[in-house]
Formats: structure tokens, sequence, C-alpha cells
């Protein structure tokens, strides 16, 4: 669309401001405002930003008319079905899937990032026992730059590369030693002898006094997890961690900011959220009075893992889980688990009922992924620091792209002022 470009006329003065149109390879165009303010004297108004592109990408697409997912072009199903977490991981960062050497030289430089400081282990001391793992991850990630003075010099390329295998590597081992904290238990060093999921599902369960088998099911469910959850355009915590990287901050303190976004139930914080909410229906006799709730106005309830600000079609992760889901159950004997069948039975009322068919809220990645995290023996308070572990790959490429853009500024949105026109200050014998 070689120079296409909208026309915006002021109805009072007549002036006019030509908009040009920002194409990208897939997907819909933008208009190029950046001339508006000055031109028209105007600003743009979109709340919550549900039509405004922050920024070019190439890291990922999504369709959410059509419940598309691409990660550097590639359909996400077939990286679920045929790649593995960390060569997704080289995917994203880099651009391209890796060659045989360059997968080999990217897992075992990760592999041999997986320990932490020693000193950085008692920081753990410091939280109660019953914190929650996600405040551990924020504060643990966030004082990571005070341990890596040699590698936060973010115009240096190789300091940017170091720091990204470093934040992948050495998630899991923080999310970990998180959860063993919370439960009283020796924390477990990286074996590095086993596989990224595998390593950490044995820091997880495995306890000193008896060896610890991991279940390769299991491994590779959560392997697929992690690769559903690697990234997803701009959604709220990887623009938290863009808006926070564009002042400048060292990196490690940009991805503790998207760990406290991630943490909101709307966002990834719905997959706990969603096993709250499947207890507390209870039984599929509950699931009518529970789809009312939801739909009332007065009511704050709403059913958690449905919807999505961009997919107004099954998000295909959920699709994919939700495959993942049968075949972890049965592995695990639980086929007939309750809270599966009780999901099975939300998503078909639920969809079959106007009020979701009419806003196109459909299951999204977090609705099953909860049920196969409780089918691996994950505890709830674990589901959103897992997705955590994930989303570090696609925070950790976005900060990346956007160090590498040379037309990099601070992010700084503006207002529309609402508050009182200017007054003097009254004396309190006045007021
Ligand atoms: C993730 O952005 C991403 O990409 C996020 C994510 C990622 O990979 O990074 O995909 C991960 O965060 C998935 C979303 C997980 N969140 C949940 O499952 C929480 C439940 N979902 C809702 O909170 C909601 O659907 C959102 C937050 C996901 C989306 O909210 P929007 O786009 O702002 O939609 P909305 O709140 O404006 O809702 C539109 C309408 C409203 O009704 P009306 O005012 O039109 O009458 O739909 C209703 C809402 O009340 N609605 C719901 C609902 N979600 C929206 N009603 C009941 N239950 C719900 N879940």
């Amino acid at each position: 669309m070689a120079n296409k470009a909208f026309t915006l006329t002021d109805p009072e003065s007549g002036r006019t401001s030509e908009l040009p149109v920002v194409e990208g390879t897939l997907g819909t165009p933008g208009l190029d405002i950046r001339k508006l303010n000055g031109e028209m004297d105007v600003f743009t108004y979109d709340p919550a930003f549900t039509a405004t592109c922050s920024c070019e990408s190439r890291i990922t697409y999504i369709d959410g008319a059509n419940g598309v997912l691409l990660y550097r072009g590639y359909p996400v199903d077939q990286l679920a079905e045929k790649s593995s977490f960390l060569e997704v991981a080289y995917l994203l960062l880099y651009g391209e899937l890796p060659d045989q050497g360059q997968l080999d030289e990217f897992v075992n430089a990760i592999t041999r990032h997986t320990m932490l400081n020693e000193s950085l282990t008692k920081f753990f001391d410091g939280f109660h026992y019953d914190a929650h793992p996600m405040a551990m991850l924020t504060g643990i990630v966030g004082s990571l730059s005070a341990f890596y003075h040699d590698t936060t010099d973010i115009r240096d390329p190789e300091h940017r590369e170091i720091f990204a295998r470093r934040m992948i590597a050495k998630m899991p081992t923080i999310a970990a030693a998180a959860y063993k904290h919370s439960v009283g238990q020796p924390k477990m060093y990286p074996s590095n002898d086993l596989d990224y999921t595998s390593n950490f599902l044995r820091m997880l369960f495995a306890v000193p006094a008896e060896r610890y088998e991991v279940d390769p099911i299991a491994a590779k469910a959560l392997d697929v997890l992690f690769i559903l959850h690697a990234d997803h355009e701009q959604n709220a915590s990887t623009s938290t961690v863009r808006l926070a990287g564009s002042t400048g901050c060292n990196p490690y303190a940009a991805i503790a900011s998207g760990i406290a976004a991630l943490w909101g139930p709307a966002h990834g914080g719905a997959n706990e959220a969603v096993l709250t909410m499947l207890n507390q229906i209870g039984d599929v006799s509950q699931v009518p009075k529970f789809i009312e709730k939801a739909k009332d106005k007065n009511d704050p309830f709403r059913l958690m893992g449905f919807g999505h600000r961009v997919y107004k079609n099954f998000d295909p992760r959920a699709t994919i889980i939700r495959g993942y889901c049968h075949q972890v159950l049965e592995h695990m004997g639980m086929e007939n688990h309750p809270l599966f069948e009780l999901a099975m039975e939300l998503e078909r009322i639920a969809l079959e009922d106007d009020y979701f068919k009419e806003r196109k809220l459909y299951p999204n990645v977090d609705f099953y992924s909860g049920i196969i995290y409780q089918a691996l023996g994950i505890p709830v308070n674990m589901f959103t620091p897992m997705f955590a572990i994930a989303r570090t790959v696609g925070w950790a490429a976005h900060w990346c792209e956007m160090q590498n853009d040379p037309g990099m500024r601070i992010g700084r949105p503006r207002q529309i002022y609402t508050g009182s026109p200017k007054r003097d200050y009254a004396p309190i014998d006045k007021r």
C-alpha cells in the first residue's frame, strides 16, 4: 500500500492532517499519528490500548478472529507437536530455527546458567513461608541486577544475549526455590544431566532424602505447555516489560515488572483463578448458577479462563492444551478427574449460552492449563510462576528487540484531564 494515507479534517477550523498507513507483513495496518498532535492539536484516546499499536515487532503474530498464533511465522501447533521449549526459545530470541550445532550450543549455555548465586538463595529466607511464590519471583528477579554488574550495559549486544540466556536458565531454579521455601523443604540444585523441563520438575518435587525419577510424560506435557505460553505479542506483561525497558533500566528490573503484571487474575493469574473457580463451583449441578453470576453486571464474578482481548474465536493454545489434558489425565489414571469433567461441562454450557456467544467468549490458554498442572501435582499457587517461566522467553525476546531498535524512545502516554480547573490555595479557616 505505497504511500496510502488517511486524511483527518478538523470540522471547525478545516485544518487537515495526512495520517500515513503503516503496513505490516500480516494483519491489520495502523495509522501513523505521530504528527497529529503537532498538526491538529489533538491526542488520540484509547483507554487500555484496545486499538493501539505500541511498536513494530517481528516476533509473534496473532489473528484473533481466526484463532491464529505464529512464532516468527511458524504456527504454534506445529511447534507444540514437533519442537521443544528451548528450540522455540532460540527461535523467538534469534528469529530462525537453529541448526543442530546452534541448538546444542544454546542448550549447553542455558544448562550451565541454571544455578543461582549462593548469596541470592539466602534472599528467600526473608520471606514468610506463606508468601505467594509470585511475590518471591518478583523480588528475587528484581534483585538479580545486584549480582550481574558485568552484563547490564544494555547497549552491548553481548550483554543483552548473556542476560537473555541467564534469565531463561535461572527462572525455573528461582520458581522451584520459591516453592521449596513455601513448603519448608531444602532447595534442590539443578542437575545438568537433565533437560530443561525435567530439571525443573526435579527441583520442584525431589528431596535430598531420596532418588527422584522424572516422569517423561509429565516432562513432555510441561514442555508443550511452556511452548504455548512462551510469547503472545503485546500482552499486558510484555507491554510492561517494554515500557519499563524503554527507560533504560537494567533488564532484570524490566523482567521483574513483567512478572508483577502477569500476576493479575485478568492475565497470567487466571490459571490459578480457574482452579479456584472450579473448586468454588464444586459440582456440575452448580454450573448454571455460576453462569448466571458471570452474566450479572452487578456480580463481580467472571468465568475465569474465558474471554480474551484479542481472540474472538477459540484460543489456539487452549485447543492444543485441551487435547493434552486427556493424554496427561489418562496417563495419571485421572481420566475421570472431577475437575476436568466439570471444566468440560462448564465449557459446553458456556459455549451454548447467548451471552458468551454474542461476546465471543471462548476458553483461553488458562482454562485447561491449570487442570494439567494440577494433574502433574503442581500446587495451585505455582500455576502463575509456571506461566512466568515460559513467558520469560517472550519478555526477553521483546526487550532485546526493543533495545536493538535505533528508534527506541522512552514510552510516555498522555491523558484526557478531567480534574479541577486551576484554583488558588485557601487557608484552612477559609475552607
Ligand atoms: C491471558 O493479552 C494476552 O495475550 C493475554 C494472554 C497471554 O498469553 O499473554 O493470552 C494470557 O491473560 C489470557 C486471559 C486470562 N484471563 C482470564 O481468563 C480472566 C477472565 N477473562 C476476562 O477477565 C476478560 O475476558 C479479559 C480480561 C481476558 C479480556 O477482557 P476485555 O477484552 O477487556 O473484555 P471486556 O472486559 O471488555 O469484556 C467484554 C464483555 C463484557 O460484557 P459487556 O460489558 O459487553 O456486557 O464480555 C464480558 C464483560 O463483562 N466478559 C465476561 C468475561 N470476559 C469478558 N463475562 C463473564 N466472564 C468472563 N470471563
